[in-house]
């Protein structure tokens, strides 16, 4: 079995562009793994490492008009270099219901949307939050992780998911992603 170091040093250059690309992605919440909980604290989290802007207007829009005619500014400066953001009860009071997104936008011009988050869904208050180890279910970050939810303490006093601030969960849900991506195209060029 003979594997050509080329075709490895291209294989990691590709790795390496995907890994740097300027890009700015919702990563939580957002898909069915990452909702949030009504009149409770909840978390955003976003790939500050690879955002090309320095601050961005967050909002909560639903495709729902019935819920939000129109999306709703919650920070109106927030900075990237956060990575995330606790978002208390008394910053936000949605109803609970599905078909919610966060936008970050241009706080000159909060129509002009920089990125977008999944849908997600504001469960009843004193939902369990989503476990720790949940993560985003785009098609960007292959699926490793398992998330339930049932994990998660008791209703309503736990404390809210990862402020990745803290401990680095959300933030990190990419990278082992993108981790499993290369550990993949390892096994396939020495396959
Ligand atoms: C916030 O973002 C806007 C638009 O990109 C930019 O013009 C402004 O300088 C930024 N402000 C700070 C404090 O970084
Ligand atoms: C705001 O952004 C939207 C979407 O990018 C754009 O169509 C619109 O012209 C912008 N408005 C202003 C005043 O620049």
């Amino acid at each position: 079995m003979k594997f050509s170091t080329a075709a490895l040093s291209a294989s990691l250059a590709a790795l390496a562009g995907s890994t740097f690309a300027q890009k700015l992605e919702i990563l939580s919440p957002g898909g069915p793994n990452l909702w949030w909980v009504a009149q409770s604290d909840n978390v955003i989290s976003w790939t500050c490492t690879t955002s090309p802007y320095t601050n961005f207007t967050v909002l909560i829009a639903n495709s729902n008009p019935s819920i939000l005619t129109s999306p709703l500014a919650i920070l109106p400066q927030e900075p990237n270099y956060d990575c995330s953001k606790l978002i208390t009860k008394d910053q936000i009071n949605q109803p609970p219901g599905t078909g919610y997104t966060i936008q970050f936008a241009n706080p000159f011009n909060e129509t002009d949307v920089y990125a977008e988050s999944q849908q997600f869904e504001i469960k009843n208050v004193g939902a369990a939050y989503p476990a720790t180890s949940a993560t985003p279910s785009g098609a960007s970050t292959p699926a490793t992780g398992s998330a339930t939810g049932s994990s998660s303490a008791a209703s309503g006093t736990g404390s809210p998911q990862s402020d990745s601030s803290k401990n680095g969960a959300g933030s990190l849900a990419a990278p082992s992603g993108l981790a499993a991506a290369a550990i993949a195209a390892l096994g396939l060029m020495f396959a």
